[in-house]
């Protein structure tokens, strides 16, 4: 039987993904209270890293060890990957000793190739494309602090990268209005904004996206492998910084988040990152417990 994959938030369905958001929600408590629960003993989770990571790293090396399991970091600097063997002999043989596989690279072509060579599920990590893994915690995190995203309205300011086409998945699955406010030529595909025109919307200026908005997210200017590019961006991004004015449109309850690493001054002022509004602490320490859902889902324990 063919295993599933989380390359994207279109791999689950609505119901799939809400499920994860419920279960994250509890294991949370669970770990909270001190419970022990190793329905993963003696998995392990193969962990390959093209790119750098603090919380992704970290947050699923723990999640599999407080599952029960282990996990083995490979980066491209001590493997034969690095050393250009093919990806899908990687996969065949990666996937023939561990249980379940993360990635984190640049094209995602790379991990399509990856998760079809593979035996066992593979999970994306961050790709050039798209970055779901981090959406499970921003909803985990919504959820937490108001409830039910269905219905609400998110403004999305700045670059339109991974992290913005992955609230635009986010937005058709978990129903909610997406105001998207990026700097001319940084805007999303019009394939990717063509998904849904119900949920997706184009706004002129951060202000109008900001307006009457339920949340406010973020991220930097520059992605990783953009570095070079880092200079020319913070010029053009100048007026696309999420600052006191722009929180003041909208709604007088409203979040922020920002999937860290942060620039403050640049796409994120201080007053903000580290304002009242601001959850993103927590929105970082739920990749740990949405993960920790989604390894279980994809691993098929039954916890009903
Ligand atoms: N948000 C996120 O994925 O952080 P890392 O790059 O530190 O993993
Ligand atoms: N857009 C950022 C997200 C980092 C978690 C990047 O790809 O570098």
């Amino acid at each position: 039987m063919k295993p599933r994959h989380f390359l994207s938030l279109r791999d689950l369905s609505s119901a799939e993904l809400n499920g994860i958001i419920k279960r994250a929600i509890a294991l949370k408590s669970l770990q909270k209270e001190g419970v022990i629960y190793e329905p993963l003993k003696n998995k392990v989770l193969g962990m390959v890293f093209e790119k750098s990571s603090t919380r992704t790293r970290v947050s699923f090396e723990t999640g599999i060890i407080q599952l029960g399991g282990q996990a083995i970091f490979l980066s491209p600097r001590d493997t034969q990957l690095g050393r250009g063997e093919p990806i899908e002999d990687s996969a065949r043989v990666l996937s023939s000793m561990v249980d379940i596989i993360m990635v984190r690279t640049f094209e995602h072509s790379k991990i399509e190739k990856f998760a079809q060579y593979s035996s066992v599920p593979v999970i994306n990590a961050l790709t050039d494309l798209c970055h779901p893994c981090q959406l499970l915690a921003d909803i985990q995190t919504f959820v937490e602090h108001r409830g039910d995203i269905k219905g609400k309205t998110v403004a999305w300011i700045g670059d339109g990268n991974n992290m913005c086409n992955s609230y635009i998945n986010a937005a058709i699955q978990f129903d909610f209005q997406l105001s998207i406010a990026s700097p001319q030529n940084f805007e999303p595909s019009k394939k990717i904004l063509n998904r849904s025109k119900k949920h997706i919307h184009l706004a002129a200026t951060p202000e109008a996206a900001a307006t009457g908005a339920d949340l406010v997210v973020t991220d930097v200017w520059a992605s990783m492998g953009q570095e070079h590019e880092q200079t020319e961006r913070i010029k053009l991004f100048r007026t696309y910084q999420v600052d006191e004015t722009i929180m003041q449109l909208a709604k007088p309850d409203a979040l922020f988040m920002h999937c860290l690493p942060a620039h403050r001054g640049e796409e994120v002022s201080d007053n903000v990152i580290d304002g009242a509004q601001s959850v993103v602490w927590d929105e970082a320490e739920n990749r740990l417990h949405s993960q920790k859902a989604l390894l279980e889902f994809l691993m098929g324990i039954n916890y009903e």
